[in-house]
């Protein structure tokens, strides 16, 4: 019998502050993710300066692919295929990534595939689902440090966008939140953390819920809310050398308690709407663990199922970038040398392109 011989797609994603590279074989198996996270180059200005992204970047990007492919265990002439992230994101930083990729694409004559980073995060829990379980039809929760934006996923290629937030992101406001608590950059990690030994009742932060049929969020007045509860209303940032340590557990707790809910009842909802049994989440405060216990226990409230994606796939990875550059492949959806990067805005005002 003829052994199956993988399709083994390289992906690269340089969108925002990691530059990360990975083997993935038919969409399914990752045989290598390296993330090389830029946080330390950024932590002093507070987020994320994007030449300073694009320089680390150019120097990131060759030892990164390289030990991605060595890590897998084979040679790029093994490769099917090179998937890359060209939007949206950085320009800078989606320039270097696109470059990279087109040069080795022409170099070993392999195609290539254009990634949208949003669709990507859409899509990630795939990685690690059964084997022989599909997760779509589903409605996906995408939320990050640009996004926060509600999907109905028909199958990995085809993906609809049914709400999003009508100004800060989940991400933007944990690390807002967090420069307002002067915990560092990024925030939401050190939110998460800080939550746990805090009360999440203690204050009654507000919940925005917009119309209550639609699929939308605002982060924008929570944000707020929480810088006068710190400074005193009309108040600036500033020195918190005035805030016990239990009352800045407590802030973060509450804090994450009113940003969380929302996100959990609207995805419930949206799957009610739509009409799928099947709930996802990707993205990087889908590592959050707040909200993965919340959306856990509402799924089982209503009767749905959640697939989780795994920690290292919230975050920004080039391994969910080889695996819809599988997809993409496969669908015959190639990009020729002459791509260019869709930079622009971090956050989407439509659907990711599909
Ligand atoms: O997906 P991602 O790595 O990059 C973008 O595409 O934006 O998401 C980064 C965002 C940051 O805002 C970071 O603070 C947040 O994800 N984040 C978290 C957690 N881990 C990362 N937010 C809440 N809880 C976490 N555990
Ligand atoms: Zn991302």
């Amino acid at each position: 019998m003829l052994e199956h011989s993988p399709s083994l797609i390289l992906g690269i994603e340089t969108s925002c502050d990691e530059t990360s590279a990975a083997v993935v074989a038919d969409g399914r198996w990752v045989r290598s993710n390296i993330v090389s996270s830029q946080t330390d180059l950024h932590a002093r200005y507070g987020g994320v300066v994007p030449e300073i992204a694009a320089r680390a970047h150019i120097e990131q990007v060759r030892p990164i692919v390289e030990a991605a492919v060595h890590d897998a265990g084979i040679h790029y002439t093994d490769l099917t295929a090179i998937a890359v992230t060209d939007g949206p994101g950085l320009i800078g930083s989606l320039l270097v990534g696109v470059t990279f990729a087109k040069t080795l694409a022409y170099l070993h004559a392999l195609p290539l595939v254009a990634v949208d980073h949003i669709h990507a995060h859409a899509i990630s829990a795939g990685l690690a689902a059964t084997e022989g379980v599909s997760i779509w039809p589903a409605v996906a929760l995408v939320v990050s440090g640009g996004h926060t934006s509600l999907y109905h996923v028909h199958d990995e290629l085809h993906v609809e966008l049914l709400g999003q937030t009508h100004d800060d992101a989940a991400g933007e406001a944990f690390d807002k939140v967090a420069a307002i608590l002067e915990l560092g950059y990024p925030g939401g990690p050190q939110i998460d953390r800080l939550a746990r030994s805090g009360n999440p009742k203690a204050i009654a932060f507000p919940r925005t819920w917009l119309k209550d049929e639609r699929l939308d969020f605002s982060y924008s007045g929570l944000k707020t809310a929480v810088l006068y509860h710190v400074h005193g209303p009309g108040r600036k940032y500033g020195s918190t050398e005035h805030i016990s340590p239990a009352a800045r557990a407590d802030i973060a707790a509450s804090f994450q308690a009113a940003l969380v809910e929302p996100l959990v009842v609207k995805t419930v909802a949206a799957a009610k709407r739509v009409g799928v049994t099947n709930i996802t989440i990707g993205g990087g405060v889908a590592a959050n663990s707040a909200l993965r216990a919340e959306l856990q226990a509402a799924a089982q409230r209503a009767g749905l199922r959640l697939y989780l994606t795994p920690g290292q796939f919230c975050t920004d990875n080039a391994a969910m970038i080889a695996a819809l550059g599988y997809h993409r492949f496969k669908a015959g959806m190639l990009a020729g040398l002459a791509l260019e990067p869709r930079g622009g805005l971090v956050r989407e005002t439509r659907a990711p392109r599909s």
